[in-house]
């Protein structure tokens, strides 16, 4: 963390203020949104589109502690590297480097 409080590198996306099971849409660089979510006190993004057919994966839900869920027709993809767990999804969905420090949450593009 630098003096100013920031995490170099990284962008200041929401405040850490997540309940477990929580996801949630928020804007990421100049255009981009991300689906930010709490699987089992672990933070994770996202991309918030489904390689599916572009559902927001904010309107799904965090299955057993470490998948994430999309709402329209149940594809699966594991949170930490976004691998297809359960079809009808075949590409893996895109995923983000999280820190959390100073009472929010940080990401950046995985290098
Ligand atoms: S849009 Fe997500 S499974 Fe179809």
């Amino acid at each position: 963390m630098t003096k100013d409080g920031s995490v170099q590198g990284f962008e200041r996306v929401s405040a850490a203020d997540f309940v477990p099971g929580e996801l949630r849409s928020v804007s990421f660089g100049s255009s981009a949104r991300i689906c930010l979510g709490n699987a089992a006190g672990v933070m994770f993004a996202v991309a918030d589109r489904c390689p599916h057919s572009d559902f927001p994966m904010s309107k799904g839900t965090i299955v057993d502690d470490k998948f994430i869920e999309c709402g329209w027709h149940g594809a699966q993809f594991d949170c930490r590297n976004g691998d297809v767990v359960q079809g009808p999804a075949d590409d893996p969905i895109r995923t983000y480097e999280v820190r959390v420090a100073d009472g929010a949450i940080w990401v950046r593009n995985k290098p």
